[in-house]
């Protein structure tokens, strides 16, 4: 392990992640760790146990007679809206009222002494219901006339049915793809201190404070001004915590406000599971058309998501379902369209990639489609219709920075691609029970958020008199290493010790009106932000200085430790200090807004991104035909961060990302019984990756000769979500695998997440 000495030194680009050594210590503060008022109270949700119904009645009398309980709270003690849906639709109650759309709703919460009786007493109410019909997934929506929870979204370009029948070949298919759990390490949590007149400050697991800001002051019915929300760190996010932890900010606001004390939240992990959203599932029906060769020609598809029982993001996401479903490839015609299903279940939302891999991978599984109906390897066909600048995507966004073709070339060298395929079918060949799949995919990433108003960032910079600095900017730290990027850029601005700048928690306080960190856009945002920020502060510091020394402008420059003024050299501290006596300015807000996109989706046109991100991976793996149990044998990742701002967190993020996507295509399995109880809400029913599960050999590699042909913080490109997708070359690599056991005559077709029952299923399937 490095020691804390090599955090400090002037910031070299490899920089270990700030709170590296408290993380592994146990010593990095987390929304618990915080010191506890006194008289802190602790409230426990009461979930639903009926998918749909009217609530005929409410007895808490056990409850109440509970030791240590306060009372009980439910949707008539909130003072202001009950409602914390992320869009002004109206549609997500803090607690049910009247009626529950799902297994596992909010209803009460119980306020007690301890953590351990409010949980307790939560389970002696007596809820009961009217049950009403329920519908869980979304087809079965569809066939309810359930509706769609927000607007559908169409795209297309040129007339995609003439170009299908003109096709001279054409495949169709039906792809059922999983949703995931987040199963962030810390789970969702909120604790709320209340001050005088009408203040609240939320301590939250949040990657959204200001949102948790507007909907604590909704709920309270007072303006945003009189509440503040602090996040130091989260313990993982993934998208999980960018609208999921309104209602437990929300919850204990009320409670805080009601009883006149401290109050914190944080459910069981079951609990957490079961009452927060998710990664949406999706069903695809899918057709293609193509010809002799195995290019694209036309492409139709509907996506049909299970929303849930409210809009949340599910518009937003499956929106970017379709921007992705061409992956990396050109269909000269093209039709898809979204179904957002509104359905009896939690209300699903954002996870890396935000219905981004939901895209992807049905792109993945048409050009499999063509490969082998024409008998080709899939790489092939995945070479002969990729993007070239100048092509328009479904959204009419023309691709000008497509680097895919060199991804490729190095990446199929490096891997040594073409003879280990063909070990692979040699392999194969022999017959055994113990089956080979080898799968080289890309993925091509839109960066920017699609509501193009979310693209904004601010930055709050102190120079202290004794020239130490304080960094505040709008993001949140979710281990992704984006404090530790953002103080790069200004400790290379200003020229200093990174060791000098403390990075401290976002507050609302400090930076107002932020969006979710989310959209992979942390840190070309916020790095912007400050970066804007220093050069305020270096601008005035230039003046002073040519002033002070009386050296012309262009004489005065920043240098490790110092500023130099013509020939003298001044330290950094000698130079604040004697700024701040001549009463220099010190401090400055930062400001960027992402320029060039724009966005109408009432034509389904525009630029919506403000550039892509590439990458690509071969995995290898073998899979046992007798039990459906796989291993992955080797990854080779090659992956695009343009100029990368750090390269050992971008590693650690394409690491992380690949892996997650592997365990949302392999081994995580959401199951909701047919009266809409989800059965998987704990570790011991949803396997999530372990240690054991990881490539065996595992090549991570950035593509280093790539840079951002876009203005971005030191032409790096956004690095969070991307390479999730990449762990669609295993999905692909076991369905390959599958699919020799009938000799490659057709695809496996396997549903995801290829759990070791679907694959053995599936090879039942192909051999009888
Ligand atoms: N990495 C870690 N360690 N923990 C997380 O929760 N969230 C991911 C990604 N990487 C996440 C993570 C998601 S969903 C997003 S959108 C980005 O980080 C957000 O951070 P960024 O914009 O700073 O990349
Ligand atoms: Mo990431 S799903 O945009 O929080």
């Amino acid at each position: 392990m490095k020691d804390q000495t090599e955090i400090r030194g002037h910031a070299h680009s490899d920089t270990i992640h700030d709170s590296a050594i408290k993380h592994v210590t146990g010593r990095a503060e987390y929304t618990d760790d915080l010191n506890e008022p006194s008289g802190l109270l602790h409230a426990y949700l009461g979930l639903s146990d009926c998918a749909h119904g009217t609530i005929t009645g409410m007895d808490f009398t056990d409850t109440l007679a509970h030791p240590g309980v306060r009372g009980v709270l439910t949707a008539e003690d909130l003072p202001g809206v009950n409602d914390v849906s992320p869009n002004g639709k109206d549609d997500d109650p803090v607690l049910a009222e009247g009626r529950v759309l799902f297994w596992g709703q909010p209803v009460f919460a119980v306020i007690a002494e301890t953590r351990d009786q409010a949980r307790r007493a939560a389970r002696k109410a007596r809820i009961s219901y009217q049950e009403l019909p329920h519908a869980l997934d979304p087809i079965a929506a569809r066939d309810a006339g359930m509706g769609y929870v927000t607007d559908p979204l169409t795209l297309r370009r040129g007339d995609a049915g003439a170009a299908m029948q003109a096709a001279p070949r054409r495949i169709k298919g039906r792809f059922g793809i999983g949703g995931q759990d987040h199963f962030y390490l810390e789970g969702q949590i909120a604790m709320a201190v209340p001050g005088e007149d009408d203040d609240m400050v939320i301590h939250v697991s949040t990657q959204h404070p200001s949102e948790v800001q507007h909907m604590v002051a909704h709920v309270l019915g007072v303006p945003s001004n009189a509440v503040v929300v602090n996040v130091r760190r989260m313990g993982g996010g993934f998208g999980g915590k960018e609208t999921q932890m309104n209602l437990f900010a929300c919850v204990a606001a009320t409670a805080a406000r009601k009883w006149g004390a401290a109050v914190k939240i944080r459910p069981d992990r079951d609990d957490d599971m079961t009452a927060t959203g998710k990664r949406h599932d999706f069903v695809v029906d899918y057709e293609v058309g193509f010809d002799d060769d195995g290019h694209i020609l036309a492409v139709e598809g509907d996506w049909y998501a299970r929303c849930g029982f409210s809009a949340d993001l599910s518009g937003p996401v499956t929106d970017r379902a379709l921007f992705h479903a061409d992956n990396a490839y050109f269909y000269p015609d093209v039709r898809v369209s979204s179904h957002p299903m509104r359905t009896n279940t939690v209300s699903n939302t954002a996870f890396r990639g935000f219905g981004g891999p939901q895209g992807v991978i049905v792109a993945e599984r048409m050009i499999e489609e063509i490969a082998y109906a024409l008998g080709r390897d899939p790489y092939e066909i995945r070479q002969k219709n990729l993007y070239r600048n100048g092509q328009l995507t479904p959204y009419h966004q023309e691709v000008s920075d497509q680097i895919l073709p060199r991804i490729f070339e190095d990446l199929e060298h490096s891997s040594d691609y073409q003879s280990r395929r063909q070990a692979v079918l040699d392999w194969n060949a022999k017959g055994g029970t113990i089956r080979k799949g080898i799968a080289l995919t890309p993925v091509k990433f839109g960066i920017s958020f699609t509501a193009t108003w979310f693209n904004q960032a601010g930055a709050l910079i102190h120079v202290y008199s004794d020239g130490s600095i304080q960094l505040n900017h709008g993001g949140t730290e979710m281990g992704q290493g984006l404090n530790t990027k953002v103080a790069q850029v200004v400790a290379e601005a200003f020229q200093c010790d990174i060791g000098q700048i403390k990075i401290t928690r976002t507050t609302t306080e400090k930076v107002p009106n932020t969006s979710a960190t989310a959209a992979s856009s942390g840190s070309d945002l916020n790095g912007m932000a400050a970066l804007d920020a220093a050069e305020q502060i270096k601008a005035r510091l230039i003046d002073f200085v040519a002033e002070r020394w009386q050296e012309p402008r262009d004489r005065v420059a920043f240098v490790p430790g110092h500023i130099r003024a013509g020939d003298h050299m001044i330290p950094w501290a000698q130079v604040i200090k004697a700024a701040y006596m001549a009463r220099i300015h010190l401090s400055a807000a930062g400001f960027y807004k992402t320029p060039k996109i724009h966005w109408d989706r009432a034509t389904g046109q525009g630029r919506p991104f403000y550039y892509f991100a590439y990458g690509a991976a071969v995995a290898e793996v073998s899979v046992d035909t007798l039990t459906g149990e796989y291993v992955i044998d080797r990854a080779d990742v090659l992956h695009d961060v343009g100029r990368s701002l750090n390269p050992a967190l971008d590693k650690g993020q394409v690491e992380g990302a690949f892996v997650q996507g592997t365990g949302w295509l392999t081994c995580e399995e959401l199951w909701w019984d047919d009266k809409g109880q989800l059965r998987t809400h704990a570790p011991s029913t949803y396997k999530i990756p372990l240690a054991s599960d990881r490539p065996r050999i595992f090549n991570v590699r950035l593509a280093d000769w790539s840079e951002n042909a876009e203005r971005t913080i030191k032409r790096s490109k956004a690095v969070g979500e991307p390479p999730f997708m990449l762990g669609i070359s295993v999905f692909e690599a076991i369905n390959m695998a599958v699919a020799s056991v009938a000799d490659y005559a057709q695809p496996a077709r396997l549903d995801a997440p290829a759990t070791p029952e679907r694959v053995l299923m599936a090879v039942a399937r192909l051999t009888s």
